[in-house]
């Protein structure tokens, strides 16, 4: 096949090689041309042999039939191949289907221009990590990385080079369904992560058969959506902007990140995919950004709705604001010859835009080898390996965390009886979590078969499912698309729970599985009520009434408002979505052969009426003073306090860590130098554990207000009981910088207090001074 395609583009190739050095007489004459010279002649070359038709064909991205995310599915997609009106397709999965799609972009079109196939690959592939605010959790950038690497090995494996991830959205609102997707509320951290997700997507060669490029999105703002209602405008000042929102997409592209998605949402007035500030100014300017920009599904069209004009406007708008690229709603396709032709449209816009598509599959290897990614060998090899799946089951063993357990109620013990009661407890299709298109759920293991397997004979696992996911059938509808089955048992809700009562009763100990099913959250599942739903809360009230120590095992895509059960459950282990190997992993934890070591990426409220609650907050010129939870005229609520119920960064283990010794190595630091910060931190417990410390910096005085403390450093280690380390966080004037009202990146001189421990409120403290 690749013999074939080089007959055909082979002409151009060689005019490259010719004209880049590859004869002596050539080599002579010209300079030898950089990688960047070459892939620009070949371009210009294919471009000039382009109609306006054609290279609009291009800027059209299409879904190839199979999972889509939008009610609009795109239709004739193999004539329109072959009339060249296709640049990409999405959610066309196997070396099979891949390649037929790519030989009608080879053989049957006038200049050969290979197609590039897209997916969301958002949290693996089929070997399917936790969902991404989960995996965050885990606070450890190398396996992040792996687990983007092992993505793309398996997702090129079966025809893909194109990866919409990843989701760099910070959210501080516990109601958007969206906050699963990404890696929480902080942006240093969420920063860290973007680069390590890019590195394991791109590695270093992109044109490589087992890298692929990422799609940072959603480009912009996406998570601060109002009332966390999904799609909701976003409004946003400038301070806010860039100190806490933007730097996570600039550190993915920074990183190489080969393209960006536009979000849906409008920016302070103008529609991220027609906002020419963001994707010209600030995108292409400022941040200098040379890869692909895709708009979001059909975000062309739905400017209309955002009543921006008809679609050829609105075409024309995104085109000029940015655009390279339109997802599936093919308003490019169908109006922007017209705009050319009447003026509102620059052909050299088309132009410029098209040469970003041809580039991003130059770099992809495509025109080298339109089959590259096309291995039914690899496939077969490749896709759920042994390593790969074990590995899946480490990385969702270190993502859970562990809220509570009271008189060491965890580990369980491998003897007597474990009543395992819950809507949750017996669904295998619910395990994975949202978006995550390529599981195979039909054959991943529930919880109770997870259990069963791992107690063997020694351990009695009873089940019941002593409750509905909902007690609202329709809202269960909801909340189980996509295949998600959970069990519904319609008998009155009071013998539901009785059946469950009578194991519980027959038990050593109840283990509940409950909280949220997968679907309720990611994509337009926002809630207004963030608690579990209220017949689970009964059910576990019964429960506890037993006497009998409860477990409560909660599933979750968001942080939930767990106050009473805070209150009352002696046990509470946040498992989030874990994955294909969820089943194994989460009794790895019960039965204590993995030390949990999670830690909260995203603030626990008390009550939904906090949200949005977030640790770096300002200080407000009205702060109640600490240790009060409430003072008339101070900023606080009559009825609740400020506090969280879990900060961000929290999580125990079944060992416990003492912090001493919060020493500096100087007092102060001149611009340009830089000061060391080092705490000693040991095992006082009885097993070995990781803890991840962490280090926060608090600008005292600043020419604008600054957080109350914001993350700057954190390294997870791994102590022996009784063993001690001493962690060293090098700080430099670059992490005492923000962008001040001009949008300066600054360090302002003066006085800074660093904050060091294992969650962002229970930190030892000193203070350290920049100079001038
Ligand atoms: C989502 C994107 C996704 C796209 C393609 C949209 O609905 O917002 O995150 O990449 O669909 O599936």
């Amino acid at each position: 096949m690749k013999a074939i395609y080089l007959t055909l583009i082979t002409p151009l190739f060689s005019a490259v090689l010719l004209f880049s050095g590859g004869t002596a007489i050539a080599q002579q004459k010209k300079a030898v041309l950089s990688p960047q010279q070459k892939m620009n002649t070949f371009i210009s070359m294919l471009m000039s042999k382009m109609t306006l038709d054609e290279k609009i064909g291009q800027l059209n991205l299409l879904t190839g039939g199979e999972a889509t995310t939008g009610s609009v599915v795109s239709t004739d997609v193999e004539s329109k191949i072959k009339k060249g009106q296709v640049g990409g397709i999405f959610s066309l999965t196997t070396p099979a289907r891949i390649r037929k799609a790519q030989e009608i972009a080879v053989q049957q079109t006038r200049l050969k221009i290979p197609i590039i196939f897209g997916q969301d690959v958002i949290h693996g592939y089929k070997t399917t990590f936790p969902i991404p605010l989960a995996l965050s959790c885990t606070w450890d950038m190398a396996l992040i990385e792996k687990t983007a690497r092992i993505a793309a090995t398996e997702a090129t494996a079966d025809g893909l080079n194109w990866t919409f991830s990843p989701m760099v959205d910070i959210s501080r609102d516990a109601r958007w369904g969206r906050i699963s997707e990404g890696s929480g509320e902080d942006t240093y951290l969420g920063s860290q992560i973007a680069k390590a997700m890019v590195k394991g997507y791109q590695g270093d060669d992109l044109s490589k058969y087992n890298t692929m490029m990422a799609c940072v999105k959603h480009f912009a703002l996406y998570g601060a959506a109002e009332a966390g209602r999904d799609y909701n405008t976003t409004d946003m000042s400038l301070d806010r902007m860039y100190n806490e929102y933007l730097p996570p997409y600039k550190a993915a592209l920074e990183a190489g990140a080969g393209s960006i998605m536009t979000a849906f949402n409008d920016i302070n007035g103008v529609p991220a995919t027609a906002n020419k500030w963001l994707m010209t100014d600030l995108l292409r300017k400022q941040w200098n950004f040379k890869g692909l920009v895709v708009t979001d599904y059909t975000a062309v069209n739905e400017l209309i709705d955002h009543g921006l004009g008809d679609l050829q406007a609105v075409s024309a708008l995104s085109l000029n604001a940015g655009v390279d690229m339109d997802m599936v709603g093919e308003g490019f396709l169908t109006t922007l010859k017209k705009s050319v032709q009447q003026g509102k449209v620059k052909q050299q816009r088309v132009d410029d835009a098209c040469r970003l598509v041809l580039e991003a599959k130059y770099k992809l290897g495509l025109f080298e080898d339109p089959f590259r990614y096309c291995s039914e060998e690899r496939a077969k090899t490749e896709i759920l390996k042994p390593e790969h799946l074990d590995f899946a089951r480490k990385v969702a063993g270190e993502s859970f965390v562990l809220l509570k357990n009271d008189n060491n109620t965890l580990p369980l013990k491998k003897t007597g009886t474990i009543a395992l009661i819950g809507p949750l407890a017996n669904t295998g299709t619910n395990m994975p979590g949202t978006w995550s298109v390529n599981s195979d759920l039909a054959n991943t293991a529930s919880l109770l078969q997870g259990m069963q397997a791992a107690a063997g004979t020694d351990v009695k696992i009873l089940h019941s499912l002593g409750s509905n996911l909902l007690a609202d059938a329709q809202y269960q509808e909801r909340a189980t698309m996509f295949g998600r089955d959970i069990p519904r048992d319609n008998r009155p809700e009071e013998e539901v729970i009785n059946e469950a009562l009578k194991l519980a009763n027959q038990a050593d100990v109840v283990v509940a599985a409950l909280g949220e099913s997968s679907e309720m959250s990611g994509e337009a599942s926002s809630r207004t009520n963030i608690e579990i739903p209220d017949v689970q809360k009964r059910l576990l009230a019964a429960l506890l009434k037993t006497g009998k120590p409860v477990v409560l095992v909660l599933f979750t895509g968001r942080p939930l408002a767990l106050k009473w059960e805070s209150e009352n459950v002696p046990a509470i282990l946040n498992v989030w979505f874990g994955g294909t190997k969820t089943a194994d992993a989460i009794p790895d934890v019960l039965f204590g052969a993995v030390n949990p070591s999670g830690k909260l990426t995203t603030t626990f409220p008390q009550n939904v009426g906090q949200v949005p609650l977030y640790y770096a907050h300002k200080n407000t010129g009205r702060p109640l003073a600490e240790g009060k939870w409430f003072s008339k005229f101070r900023s606080n609520y009559l009825d609740v306090s400020n506090d969280p119920l879990y900060p961000f960064g929290y999580g125990l283990s079944y060992t416990s860590f003492a912090y001493s010794n919060l020493i500096l190595n100087k007092q102060s630091f001149k611009t340009g130098g830089s000061i060391t910060a080092s705490i000693d931190v040991r095992n006082t417990g009885s097993v070995e554990g990781k803890e991840v410390v962490q280090l926060y910096i608090q600008d005292l005085v600043g020419s604008s207000t600054r957080p109350v403390k914001e993350l700057k450093g954190f390294e997870k280690i791994s102590l022996k009981p009784g063993e001690s380390k001493t962690v060293n966080f090098k700080i430099t004037e670059e992490d005492l910088k923000f962008y001040n009202m001009a949008l300066k990146f600054v360090a302002e001189p003066g006085d800074f207090k660093v904050y060091v421990g294992g969650n962002s409120r229970d930190v030892m403290e000193t203070t350290f001074a920049l100079v001038k």
